[in-house]
């Protein structure tokens, strides 16, 4: 579904993604584990297309949207969902109005249609009786399903986490990961999260990528971790801390 392919990435002179390869695919968890400072939200960037690789080459669905500009760009990332890490809600805007307003930006759907999705997906979240409410009224874990409910918005088949558990409470992160389990299990939905949190990837993710140094260390299925001989990956075994 998602494929970077030969990826390299600079900040100015800096390379943060150095030939990269990495392909997520559809109806699976996959978790993209690094320390932080080491390029995670740069390449969740890179598949949504906000940015463009210095070299290489970003697939959606097998096309090649590399060189796509903005306007050919909004279809495909319909097909995927954002969460971002700090959840980017409307501030000013109710719970009710973050669901909808980019469906009525986006799409020129007839306003009954608009509140019969907003309804659903404010429904699917837990908030209903919160509709009226500012963001601000609410917990993170609250909040953080708002921003997963308003990802789904457009139906994608993919959801894109960016620490989807930062800042939250051991009890509140355990509900977002069942969340994220749930979507894939009952809705069928894919997801990529990316985190510095290694307890989080054991807990969900099908496959990890371990991204360390501008490259990727490891890339298979979760358990096959435990049997990797690089240092890095041994010492967050051992340490679960990731420092660079
Ligand atoms: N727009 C930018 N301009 C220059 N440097 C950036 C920019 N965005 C991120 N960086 C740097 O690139 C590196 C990777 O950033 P990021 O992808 O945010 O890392 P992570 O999400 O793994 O913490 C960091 O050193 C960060 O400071
Ligand atoms: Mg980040």
């Amino acid at each position: 579904m998602i494929e970077l392919r030969n990826v390299t990435l600079k900040y100015g002179e800096k390379i943060i993604l150095d030939k990269v390869s990495i392909e997520v695919k559809d109806n699976t968890i996959k978790a993209i584990l690094g320390p932080s400072g080491v390029g995670k939200s740069t390449i969740l960037k890179l598949m949504l297309g906000l940015i463009k690789p210095n070299s290489g080459q970003v697939f959606v669905d097998g096309v090649d949207i590399t060189n796509f500009k903005e306007p050919d760009l909004y279809p495909i990332r319909r097909k995927m969902g954002i969460v971002f890490q700090g959840n980017a809600l409307f501030d000013s805007l109710t719970i009710g109005q973050n669901f909808s307003f980019f469906l009525r930006e986006n799409l020129r759907l007839p306003e009954d249609e608009i509140e019969r999705r907003v309804c659903e997906q404010i429904k699917f979240a837990g908030l209903e009786g919160y509709e009226d409410q500012l963001p601000e009224s609410l917990s993170g874990g609250m909040r953080k399903r708002v921003a997963i409910g308003r990802a789904l918005i457009f139906n994608p088949k993919m959801i894109l986490f960016d620490e989807p558990t930062a800042g939250l409470d051991p009890v509140s992160s355990r509900k977002i990961l069942n969340l994220i389990t749930d979507l894939r299990n009952h809705n069928g939905l894919g997801a990529v999260f990316v985190t510095h949190i290694i307890d989080d990837v054991f807990a969900i993710a099908d496959r990890v990528a371990v991204l360390y140094k501008g490259k990727f260390i490891f890339d298979d299925v979760t358990e096959k971790l435990h049997e990797s001989d690089h240092p890095f990956i041994r010492s967050i075994l051992s340490d679960k801390i990731l420092e660079i």
